[in-house]
């Protein structure tokens, strides 16, 4: 699977978040290709491939103001959550009460972890997915496969029998098929989707190596 996190890339908010989703079904060409758009444009997003939200507060409905709360994310559409991305963490208590919200309602759960540590330890809270990215690889020309191909072993390993997806700076079919060959079941990828200049053609070729 190849989750796509639109982050708050100017090429992919507001109405750019449709074109760039139609562009992404039309590569994905039946792979599980995953898009995350902002929290305000979940509603705007029809497309046959799964949609997730970028983050999910663990929060009963009440007063939580600018929460994303799970009825919330839920009827705007959204399948499944990232929680507690390097660019929004949360408290571990958070991130339990986040993925125990979103069983709820029958949300899949990608946790997102910064060390193989953190892979052991949010494995408990029983997450459909573990993300593994090192957040100084984030948005970097370096991919995480190709820099710490030890460290997503670790991951793996320590997530359990959690699955486990890799991110940060993946770019290439190479990039993906490496993720793949360390025990990996896909990558959380911005960037290299995003800022790509054919994004068709982009997934397309990511999609290749899965
Ligand atoms: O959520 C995906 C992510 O944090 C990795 O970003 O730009 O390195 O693919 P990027």
């Amino acid at each position: 699977m190849i989750i796509v996190n639109y982050k708050a890339y100017e090429q992919a908010i507001g109405d750019n978040s449709e074109k760039i989703t139609q562009e992404l079904e039309e590569g994905a060409e039946g792979e599980e290709v995953i898009v995350c758009p902002q929290t305000a444009d979940l509603n705007r997003i029809d497309t046959d491939l799964s949609v997730y939200s970028q983050h999910l507060d663990g929060v009963d409905a009440g007063s939580h103001t600018g929460s994303n709360q799970v009825k919330a994310v839920k009827d705007a559409g959204a399948a499944g959550t990232l929680i507690n991305h390097s660019e929004k963490r949360l408290d571990d208590e958070d991130i339990e009460a986040a993925v125990d919200k979103a069983n709820e309602k029958g949300l899949t759960t990608v946790v997102c972890a910064q060390t193989p540590e953190e892979c052991a330890k949010f494995s408990e809270f029983e997450p459909d997915y573990i993300a593994f990215e090192p957040p100084e690889l984030i948005g970097g020309d370096t991919s995480v496969s190709k820099a710490e191909p030890g460290l997503i072993k670790e991951a793996v390993e320590e997530s359990g029998k959690i699955d486990t997806l890799t991110g940060a700076g993946i770019k290439t079919r190479e990039d993906v098929e490496k993720s793949i060959e360390l025990g990996c079941k896909g990558v959380l990828i911005a960037s290299g989707v995003v800022k790509s200049e054919n994004i068709k053609n982009k997934i397309q070729e990511l999609c290749h190596g899965l």
